[in-house]
């Protein structure tokens, strides 16, 4: 309605307003636990310019903003307590991300702590123009990156992935901000490239998410590529370990992640025929949440050589699937 719009308009300018005010607080900021953040993750003024990063310790700073507002638009930012008719900032001393929308508006924050207390990360809550399941980091700042024949995005699933890589000169990089990717982030990113590579996280939480991702993906009938970095690292601290020579070497070594999980399921049943037989039907399901005819054909045509079965027979089982969704 008009007035939902009015809201969302002036939500817009709230936001925009205490970034601008937190990013001047941070660059002129002289609290030790701050310049040591800084200092040991390497945020420099360039990267804090260029992702307006910012940091607000008191709410003197934002006194006039929050003058100039109806409360209700300050409410429904989602980002204040209110207590005994004061305001009191949710994100208080902690490093803020501002996350903006396609058309580089701020519809949100992330707030990491500056040394180890957790949670680790406060982020705004779903709000009239915030969803964090419909947002991909980074985005609006990659979208005029990719160019060339084949458009390549990079998921990563932090903040700070996305800003190292961009510190590198690798700027096809966005994040869902974690690790569960949506359809609706998928559609993003199948509107927006023709290549994903997936490139969480080396630990169990982030190669789960990869192989769990799979049904989002085939969903759309978009197929990502999945790289693997070493235990215990992120693209951000490999990248600050290891340089960007090595890190391209990882990107480089990517594997579809279909045929991938296609290929661990024969090595898994290779001696065991109902095994076999079971993983056959799951990938049958599988293949039944393809759209795309001709790309569910080129992976019936995998399916089929990799456990060296014959493509017709495993192919009726795949448009009247019984087999459950796994
Ligand atoms: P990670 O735990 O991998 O953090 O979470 P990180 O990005 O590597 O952060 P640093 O390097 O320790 O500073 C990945 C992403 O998941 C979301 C954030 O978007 C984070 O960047 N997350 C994580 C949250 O939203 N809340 C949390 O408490 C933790
Ligand atoms: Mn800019
Ligand atoms: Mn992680
Ligand atoms: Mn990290
Ligand atoms: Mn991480």
């Amino acid at each position: 309605s008009e007035s939902d719009r009015k809201i969302s308009l002036d939500l817009y300018e709230f936001h925009k307003d205490i970034m601008i005010a937190a990013k001047n607080n941070l660059i002129t900021c002289k609290k030790n636990e701050v310049l040591e953040f800084l200092a040991r993750r390497d945020l420099n003024d360039d990267l804090i310019n260029e992702f307006d990063i910012g940091y607000l310790d008191s709410l003197d700073k934002l006194s006039s903003i929050l003058k100039k507002y109806d409360k209700d638009i300050v409410k429904s930012s989602g980002l204040f307590y209110e207590q005994d008719g004061f305001f009191s900032f949710k994100l208080k001393n902690r490093l803020l991300f501002p996350i903006k929308n396609l058309r580089e508006k701020v519809v949100g924050f992330s707030g990491r702590v500056t040394d180890d207390s957790l949670p680790k990360y406060i982020n705004s809550p779903e709000t009239q123009i915030f969803s964090k399941r419909k947002i991909l980091y980074n985005l609006d700042k990659t979208k005029k990156h990719l160019s060339g024949e084949v458009k390549v995005l990079y998921v990563v699933e932090g903040y700070m992935d996305v800003i190292r890589m961009w510190q590198y000169g690798i700027k096809n990089v966005v994040s869902p901000m974690g690790t569960a990717l949506t359809e609706d982030h998928v559609s993003l990113l199948k509107r927006y490239a023709d290549e994903v590579v997936l490139l969480f996280d080396g630990d169990e939480a982030g190669k789960n998410a990869a192989m769990r991702s799979l049904d989002v993906f085939l969903k759309n009938s978009f197929i990502p590529f999945v790289v693997f970095l070493n235990k215990g690292e992120d693209p951000d601290s490999f990248l600050q370990k290891f340089g960007k020579e090595k890190f391209l070497k990882i990107l480089d070594n990517k594997y579809d992640l279909f045929e991938l999980i296609i290929k661990r399921m024969f090595k898994k049943s290779i001696n065991n025929v109902n095994l076999k037989t079971k993983y056959l039907k799951i990938l049958q399901s599988k293949l039944v949440l393809i759209k795309d005819e001709l790309l569910k054909e080129s992976y019936i045509e995998k399916i089929s050589k990799i456990f060296g079965i014959d493509p017709q027979i495993f192919k009726k089982g795949v448009d009247f699937s019984t087999a459950k969704r796994i």
